[in-house]
């Protein structure tokens, strides 16, 4: 069979991605722009401020990316680019980017909704085996997603306010640990031991999630520390909060296990690159000896193009195709 290649482009949130996919599995180049430097200095994503960064670094990307896969865009059989859901002003820059090049080209233009991206970043690793559990888990999103084949994405357990990533990102900004979040939080956690009581969070939907409580307790905690006059321990804190929050996730992964028959279990998104979540995954799933379960490598858990990629030669084959009059949508659905 002939190959697929596609030049695929990601702007969603704070980092200006671009990559080069074959065949939706191997990746001929794949570079990220990433802003948290910038971001950093307010202590969280600016949108205003990403969309011009976006507009900065766009071309570069995609230069950068055709040489180190040494192609022009006249060489690649689609360009790929995520629609949303995201900042709206930052994906406009990658969908006019993309809508440019397929118009100049003349190349499909293939849409991809972000979390199947995430979802698809498995594709680099091993094989997706179907019926498969998804847990999404970043900035934005706090999904369990069931998916009965390829491209069809059932979402059976959502969060009801914050996503897991937020929540990290939140509570590391009232320890004064900067942004991101997730990263501090996970080595810092290390150090210390969660002995810090914090509440367990009810969901009328055993299979949703709810992670504003989990981040307020923390909040109550600090507080109720300083009153009596206490230092607060911040890796102690770190991994109290964590080891709560990962329990959460893991609650409904088990739940879910039971419920559905499926053959493997996939971890995706930001959160996915966390130590201890990996830890206890591989740990968890040795109770599952008929099931599989694949996590994706640090570098395409975090917003990538790769994963656009591999999701957009999946749509690709399918014969999903945007007309160049396509709009980003910043709370599109899978
Ligand atoms: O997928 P992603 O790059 O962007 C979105 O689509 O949202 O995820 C970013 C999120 C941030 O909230 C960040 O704090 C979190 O992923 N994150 C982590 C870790 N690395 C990134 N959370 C926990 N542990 C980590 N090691
Ligand atoms: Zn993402």
């Amino acid at each position: 069979m002939k190959d697929v290649v596609i030049l695929a482009l990601e702007s969603s949130c704070d980092e200006t991605a671009c990559a080069i996919v074959r065949n939706g599995k191997e990746i001929l180049s794949s570079k990220v722009a990433s802003q948290i430097d910038v971001h950093s200095l307010y202590g969280g994503v600016v949108p205003e401020v990403a969309s011009r960064i976006h507009i900065e670094n766009i071309s570069i990307i995609i230069k950068e990316a055709l040489e180190e896969a040494n192609m022009g865009v006249e060489d690649v059989d689609a360009i790929a680019v995520t629609v949303g859901p995201g900042l709206i002003g930052s994906l406009h820059v990658g969908v006019l980017a993309a809508k440019t090049l397929a118009l100049a080209y003349n190349k499909p233009l293939v849409p991809v909704q972000h979390l199947t991206g995430h979802i698809y970043a498995n594709a680099f690793v091993g094989e997706l085996q179907f019926p498969l559990l998804a847990l999404v888990v970043s900035g934005g999103h706090t999904e369990l997603v069931l998916m009965k084949e390829d491209y069809d994405f059932e979402v059976i357990g959502t969060t009801q306010d914050d996503a897991v990533g937020e929540a990290y990102d939140k509570v590391a900004r009232v320890l004064g640990l900067g942004y991101p979040g997730g990263p501090v939080i996970d080595r810092l956690a290390k150090q210390g031991t969660p002995r810090y009581q914090l509440p367990r969070i009810h969901t009328d939907n055993p299979l949703d999630f709810s992670f504003s409580g989990l981040k307020s307790a923390v909040l109550q905690s600090l507080k109720r520390i300083e009153r009596n006059g206490e230092e607060v321990n911040v890796p102690d804190m770190c991994a109290s909060f964590q080891e709560a929050a990962l329990k959460v996730l893991w609650s409904r992964v088990e739940l879910a296990l039971q419920q559905y028959d499926v053959r493997q279990l996939i971890l995706a998104g930001g959160v996915a690159a966390n130590s201890r979540l990996r830890e206890i995954t591989e740990k968890e799933m040795k109770k599952y000896p008929d099931m599989t379960y694949i996590i994706p490598p640090l570098s395409y858990c975090t917003d990538n193009a790769a994963m656009i990629g591999a999701s957009g030669y999946i749509a690709y084959m399918k014969g999903i195709t945007a007309d160049l009059d396509i709009e980003a949508s910043s709370s599109l659905e899978m």
